[in-house]
């Protein structure tokens, strides 16, 4: 069987083959790789406890299968692509044997720092090469790493840190974001003040910035690769050891580490990078996702390096120093696959297309978008604009717990089709259930979106809980995953996702919990109860409203509402400060004592159709109340 798949013909052979053998499927994408040991049976799972094992009793390590098994091939070939945030700066070009050496070297440098095989290794670092040579490095040598975006507070930060009870942290004095000049080792330096479990910090010099290094603690990145040897024996690692833990909202309670483990993660990234983006020898692949994202973890760097792309990082921003730096980028390195959030789309959208025009965009083949539904008048502008009318759109469907992509269409292969991740790829197996999990079948059905099979990349617990792992993602419809998303299967059969079900809202492409923004506001000292939504936001997707009732305070509503923006900002980080903070009198709750979220959400968004029936609340009042103040009556 080939992995690539090269027709409609293939990928409906291949759909069939995973659905009615899925163990053969499976067994023969991972012959692609070395073993160390093969396995002994390919799955063993049960959706209730829940527990999965892919590729049971194997033994491998990740990295040789990026680097031991392509060198022979790819040692001159260019493995990353660095564009600095400063478009005059000189870029970085490593190649799969300079990797390797770098990856090599850092493993020795983090061995000789005390860090053992399963130990947690903390990753607060901006998009530079070194930011992919620490990840590669722990997994080269059986650490778990847990990326941190470095938008993030310290007391996210720290809250991370206590829950993974991580021994080291990685950073940079300073991270250059735009003409942002963001002071990152500070800010690490907070988290540690709450947190014991870290030893050692190893800081890498970027900015230049003045940092305070503390003695015993603090190292800098060169001091620690001082001596090191380029060469490193990779740690044998069991098919289900722990390659990384990344955290992520949900809708309850604070961020949960969402635990991927070696093998399975391995297969399915190399696998559907391959085939969503049909990356070809010697295409340029850019995703401009963050490495604090699931998606840097997956299609920055593990896919493509497994697959022996060239894949491209980006340390900056797309407006900096001109809202045409993406297209500058795209032209410069003749990007052939280039992929991003709807987001970014849209932002870019508001400066026209004069920005697209000074470049010459023809290298690209592929373009694909990810992170939330895109709509469909952002859809047609990237697709006319960006992708000139004749480069497939992958709107990929996918999540951090899904470790890969879920539902795409295959780049050139399967039908697009306008604001639809359209079909599964092989080896996944949607389901449309109704409220009570009963199976909605055929086309034209909409309801909640469930997974009802194992595959290689899902998630297997959260990290140090795992009643939570099967209370959030397995409990709702017995036997099946849920997702959290709504999705509609059209009258075509392709499905289309509708966004979360759940009190998770997406902010540019963000996952925000509700409930964690509300205990952020509920920090404010004159601050008695809150309730936060989203609201249909043009750039962002979705934006965060927050009602607060404030009694006695002596404050203006003003200075009130702007002092919890920055409480949010300082408990969680800038992504997480709301839009909107309106001081409200009362909050509309239900007999039981139930937020009405609904009528919060028609205030947000500012439409007061189809209110509904108002006088079952406990407190009906407040109801005008809101709409006034929200300046709504
Ligand atoms: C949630 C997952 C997957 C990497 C980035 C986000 C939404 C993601 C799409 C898409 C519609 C999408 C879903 C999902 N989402 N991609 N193509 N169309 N919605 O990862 O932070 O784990 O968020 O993002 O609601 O559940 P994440």
């Amino acid at each position: 069987m080939k992995t690539k798949i090269q027709s409609l013909r293939d990928y409906s052979n291949d759909y069939h083959e995973s659905v009615v053998d899925p163990e053969k499927f499976w067994s023969k994408i991972a012959d692609n790789f070395v073993w160390k040991k093969k396995w002994d049976k390919v799955l063993d799972w049960d959706f209730e406890t829940p527990k999965v094992t892919w590729f049971e009793n194997a033994e491998l390590n990740l990295t040789e299968n990026i680097f031991e098994r392509l060198l022979p091939t790819h040692e001159n070939k260019t493995a990353i692509i660095w564009e600095p945030n400063d478009s005059e700066a000189a870029p970085i070009h490593l190649t799969y044997g300079e990797l390797f050496k770098a990856t090599c070297t850092f493993a020795n440098a983090l061995k000789a720092q005390g860090v053992k095989k399963g130990d947690r290794v903390i990753i607060y670092m901006p998009m530079v090469p070194e930011a992919a040579v620490a990840m590669l490095a722990c997994a080269r040598i059986g650490a778990v790493h847990s990326v941190v975006f470095a938008g993030f507070s310290a007391t996210a930060l720290a809250d991370r840190i206590n829950d993974c009870e991580a021994k080291m942290v990685l950073t940079s004095d300073g991270n250059y974001r735009g003409n942002k000049n963001i002071p990152v080792k500070a800010v690490v330096d907070e988290a540690l003040d709450t947190t014991q479990f870290v030893e050692k910090v190893i800081v890498l010099k970027r900015t230049g910035e003045k940092v305070e290094m503390k003695k015993g603690r603090d190292f800098w990145w060169d001091e620690a690769l001082e001596g090191q040897s380029d060469r490193h024996e990779a740690e044998p690692m069991n098919a289900e050891d722990l390659l990384f833990i990344l955290y992520t909202s949900g809708s309850t309670g604070k961020p949960k580490g969402v635990v991927h483990t070696t093998a399975g993660y391995m297969v399915f990234t190399y696998y559907s990078f391959l085939n969503v983006f049909q990356y070809d020898t010697d295409d340029v692949y850019w995703c401009t996702a963050d490495i604090g994202w699931i998606t840097g973890h997956s299609y920055i760097v593990y896919g493509p390096l497994l697959a022996g792309a060239t894949t491209l990082m980006f340390e900056g921003v797309p407006t900096y120093p001109h809202p045409g730096r993406f297209w500058e980028i795209v032209e410069k390195y003749k990007v052939n696959q280039f992929y991003t959030a709807p987001t970014a789309i849209r932002a870019l959208q508001v400066h026209g297309t004069a920005p697209l025009e000074k470049f010459d965009l023809s290298s690209l083949k592929v373009i694909g978008s990810v992170g939330e539904p895109i709509n469909e008048e952002a859809w047609h502008w990237y697709h006319e604009n960006v992708g000139k009318g004749n480069c497939p759109l992958v709107d990929t469907w996918w999540q951090t717990e899904t470790g890969g992509i879920m539902i795409s269409p295959l780049a050139g292969i399967t039908p697009n089709k306008p604001a639809h991740a359209s079909l599964p790829l092989p080896g996944v197996q949607p389901i449309i259930v109704d409220a009570e999990g009963v199976e909605l079948t055929g086309n034209n059905v909409e309801g909640n979106l469930c997974i009802k099979y194992p595959w290689p990349s899902m998630i297997r617990t959260t990290y140090g809980d795992h009643q939570r792992c099967k209370d959030t993602y397995f409990s709702t419809y017995k036997g099946m995953y849920f997702t959290g998303d709504g999705a509609k299967r059209d009258h075509d059969g392709y499905l289309r996702i509708l966004g979360r079900v759940d009190d998770v809202i997406n902010v540019s492409g963000h996952r925000m919990g509700t409930a964690e923004v509300e205990n952020a506001i509920d920090e404010h000292p004159e601050v008695i109860e809150s309730a936060v939504v989203g609201y249909p936001h043009e750039i962002k997707g979705q934006g965060i409203y927050a009602f607060a009732i404030c009694d006695g305070s002596d404050k203006s509503p003003e200075v009130l509402e702007e002092e919890i923006k920055q409480l949010v900002r300082k408990i969680i980080g800038p992504i997480a400060k709301p839009e909107h903070v309106q001081i409200v009198s009362g909050l509309p709750k239900t007999r039981s004592g139930k937020i009405m979220r609904r009528i919060l959400r028609k205030v947000a968004s500012r439409d007061l159709s189809n209110l509904g029936d108002i006088s079952t609340l406990l407190n009906p009042e407040v109801v005008e109340d809101i709409i006034k103040g929200a300046g709504l009556d």
